[in-house]
Order: structure tokens, then sequence, then C-alpha cells
């Protein structure tokens, strides 16, 4: 377990559950955050005891995403930075990944879910992408796999209009395979995940690979190409304005660009 990072990490029956665990700021995630849960994730891939990978929230939230202040201060971007680590860990993960997702899941609490392999969402989570909001654009390689998942307008929608939406809709668009009550949905995605701990772990691993052997490689460069563009955006006038007003909570304007 991590000392001071907010990250919760216990292995329970070859699962290994991570879990973000900073619920007094709707688990918003810093470099710190991700960093821990990269170094967890390549170590569960190379740990013949865990089977399965298991990601969730807290009671009341799954998370918010990346932290605004952390955006402010350039500490997204650059290939060697922790986010980026996190992002390659996930598209890389050799085993299989299961999250149990609730309240808010925005921005990378959206995208992330596009690199799992089994996603169960309380019937009452909201999923945003509010990129063009902030002034950015898509990363995760989201700009690849969404639309091959829900299809080119609805990506569009999501991406362009950056508008929260359910879990009904997070599932017609695929990006969640079952919604369930806020009280099951952990349970059912514990149940998931101790299904799969219990199969043959290379049949699992070479079924993944299969699964994603194709566009590992597209995804990759998807999320280089995403990197150096959100890198120009985050630090450019339409960010700043955007993501000052988040933080003020106050309406940007964006009339003088
Ligand atoms: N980064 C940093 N802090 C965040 C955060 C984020 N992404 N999201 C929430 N917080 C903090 C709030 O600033 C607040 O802190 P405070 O109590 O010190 O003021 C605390 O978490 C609770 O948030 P609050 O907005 O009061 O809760 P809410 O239930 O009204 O709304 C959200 C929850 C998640 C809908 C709302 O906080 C939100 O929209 N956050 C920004 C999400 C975002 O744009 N993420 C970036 C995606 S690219």
């Amino acid at each position: 377990m991590s000392q001071q990072v907010p990250i919760t990490i216990t292995t329970d029956n070859k699962v290994m559950s991570i879990a973000w665990n900073r619920p007094d700021k709707k688990n918003a995630l810093t470099q710190d955050m991700y960093g821990a849960v990269a170094d967890a994730l390549n170590a569960a891939d190379a740990d013949n005891g865990i089977r399965v990978v298991l990601i969730t929230g807290t009671k009341d939230c799954f998370t918010a995403g990346n932290d605004l202040a952390g955006f402010l201060n350039n500490s997204v971007g650059d290939e060697a930075a922790p986010v980026s680590q996190f992002m390659k860990a996930i598209a890389s993960f050799k085993k299989p990944i299961v999250a149990a997702v609730n309240g808010p899941a925005i921005g990378i609490g959206t995208t992330m879910l596009l690199h799992f392999d089994i996603v169960v969402a309380a019937d009452s989570t909201v999923f945003s992408m509010p990129f063009t909001n902030l002034g950015l654009c898509p990363e995760a390689a989201s700009s690849f796999l969404l639309p091959r998942l829900a299809g080119y307008q609805r990506a569009a929608e999501l991406i362009l209009l950056g508008e929260k939406f359910d879990a009904q809709q997070a599932k017609e668009c695929g990006i969640i395979n079952q919604i369930a009550s806020a009280d099951e949905y952990l349970p059912v995605a514990w149940e998931i995940a101790n299904k799969l701990a219990a199969k043959p772990p290379t049949s699992l691993r070479v079924s993944k690979a299969l699964l994603k052997g194709q566009q590992a490689e597209v995804v990759e460069e998807c999320m280089q190409a995403e990197g150096e563009l959100f890198t120009q955006l985050v630090q450019g006038p339409e960010a700043r304005e955007a993501i000052a007003a988040a933080m003020e909570r106050r309406e940007p304007d964006f009339s003088k660009f």
C-alpha cells in the first residue's frame, strides 16, 4: 500500500484492487497518484500471484479526472510524466482489468475505461469528457478508441460538446459493460474479477493480447500525437482561461480568442 499517495491497493484471492482514494477532492488525480498506479500495474503484470486487477474509486465517486491545479502547473503532457506512464500502463497491461465505477467519472475518469476489459457502472454514474470546455483535446487514445466503439457521430457529440452523459448512454456507446445499483456495482465487479482470477492465466493473457493486438501500435501512436497537442493546448490562452474559470467557479469567456 502506498504511504502518502491517496491510493488504496489491496490483494485478495489473486485480484489486486486499486482504489482512487482522495474523496475530499472527488478523487481528482495528481501526478503522484498516476505514478503510484502505473508502478502498481507494472508490478502486477510481472507478478504470477496477481491474475486480475480491479480499479475503483470511493463510495460516491470514481474520479473527477485530472487535478485542475495540476493542469495549471504544467505537470502533464511529456512522455516521462507519471500521467503518460499511467496511460501506457493501462494500454499495455497484459492481464484483465475490471472497473467498478460510480458517481463522477470525468475526463480521464471516462477515457481510462476505454482500455479496461470489463466495466461495471452504478446507475448513478455521471460520465463526461469535457476537454473542449477546458480548451484541451482528447487524451488516452480516446480520439481513436471512442469512434471505434461508439461510431463517429456519437464520439463527436461526446467529445466536441463535452456534456455529461449517464450510464445508459455509456452502455449504448460501448464504454461500459453493465449497469448495477449503487449497492451492487462493486460486488458485481468483484464477482467478475474473481471469476476471471479462477481461469487459466496464460489463456486469459493470450486471449486479451489477441483482442487488443491489432490496435496496440495505433493506440500508442495516437497517445503520442494527442500528448503533443494536449501539451501545446494546456499552455495556451484558451485552456488558461477555461481552467482558471473552472477553479474560480465562474463562466469562461472565449469571446476574445
Ligand atoms: N481537480 C481538483 N479539484 C477538484 C476536481 C479536479 N478535477 N474536481 C473536484 N475538485 C475539488 C473541488 O475543488 C472541491 O474542493 P474544495 O472542497 O476544496 O472546494 C471538492 O473537490 C469537491 O468538489 P465540488 O465541485 O464541490 O463537488 P460537486 O459534487 O459539486 O461536483 C464534480 C463534483 C466532480 C462534478 C465537480 O467538482 C467538477 O466538475 N470538477 C471538475 C472536473 C473536471 O473538469 N475535471 C477535469 C477533466 S479533463
